[in-house]
């Protein structure tokens, strides 16, 4: 079976590409940001996992307003980075585990979760820089990927009760799956961030916070927030959090907290880190 070997909530600042190109990881700016990363790099080398699947939102860049799937997840031997105009440039292309993918989406789809399936996807910052940020250096990444792409873009969004769900039913797709495979789970985005509006800048560190503590130990409460009130408190793109409750919601049970960090601002945004593993 595949065995979750833990999970990595990150932050997917634009920016962040570009402070990676220009080598900016020890600028005093950078570097409390960075810095949450070296744990995380000890921990990967430990658990050494063979595929991530990633919880994330596209920005616009694979799918526009014009056709916004709720969920979709991708089927593909290969994901490019495209993204543009955040001056990030392109990446190594990440592999796909296509058999894998499709154990997923036929697991949702019998579980009544009606995904859109891809078999050609292109990724942007919200996958590739978490990516860039567990494994540094730009060259040929370690492991195989699986993206899922949640809409937190163009309303309505999924409510974090139905991301939690989606979750629980990946985690047990891939407890279910034949294969002997360890798996890192990603949820990437969030936290407090607003970018537009008469509330752009706003960052709300007391909630970010109640989110860090409740994730690890009552991911549940988080799932009784609507979006309206998402938005209220984390801002119109702070509700990214939700792919953190995906994230979570693959890890059954009770979880031990790894590693943690969190930084204001990284542009506009609170960046928050977390590693999480399952306790056996
Ligand atoms: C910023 C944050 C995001 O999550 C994003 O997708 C784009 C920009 C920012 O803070 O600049
Ligand atoms: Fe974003």
């Amino acid at each position: 079976m595949a065995r979750i070997v833990g999970a990595v909530t990150t932050s997917h600042i634009p920016a962040i590409g570009r402070a990676i190109a220009k080598n900016l990881q020890d600028d005093p700016y950078w570097q409390p940001f960075f810095g949450g990363f070296a744990r995380v790099h000890e921990w990967l080398a430990q658990v050494k996992p063979d595929v991530a699947v990633v919880a994330y939102n596209d920005h616009g860049l694979n799918f526009f307003l014009d056709k916004m799937p709720t969920f979709a997840i991708g089927a593909a031997a290969e994901y490019r980075n495209a993204d543009e105009g955040w001056g990030i440039p392109t990446l190594t292309p990440f592999r796909g585990i296509p058999d894998l993918s499709w154990h997923l989406i036929e697991s949702l789809v019998a579980a009544e979760f009606d995904v859109t399936t891809c078999q050609e996807m292109l990724v942007d910052h919200g996958f590739s820089l978490p990516m860039a940020l567990l494994w540094p250096g730009g060259g040929d990444w370690p492991v195989r990927v699986v993206p899922v792409s949640v809409n937190t873009v163009q309303h309505p969004l999924p409510t974090p009760a139905r991301c939690w769900k989606l979750g629980r039913a990946l985690g047990r797709a891939l407890a279910a799956y034949d294969e002997d495979l360890s798996v890192v789970v990603i949820g990437t985005g969030g936290l407090s961030h607003q970018l537009d509006g008469k509330r752009a800048g706003f960052i709300n560190k007391a909630f970010d916070e109640m989110c860090m503590e409740r994730i690890v130990g009552d991911p549940e409460s988080l799932t009784r927030y609507t979006i309206p009130q998402l938005v209220e408190q984390a801002g119109a793109q702070g509700v990214e959090l939700v792919n953190w409750i995906v994230a979570r919601g693959m890890l059954e049970g009770e979880v031990a907290r790894v590693h943690a960090n969190y930084h204001i601002p990284i542009s506009n945004t609170a960046a928050g880190l977390m590693v999480l593993e399952p306790r056996r």
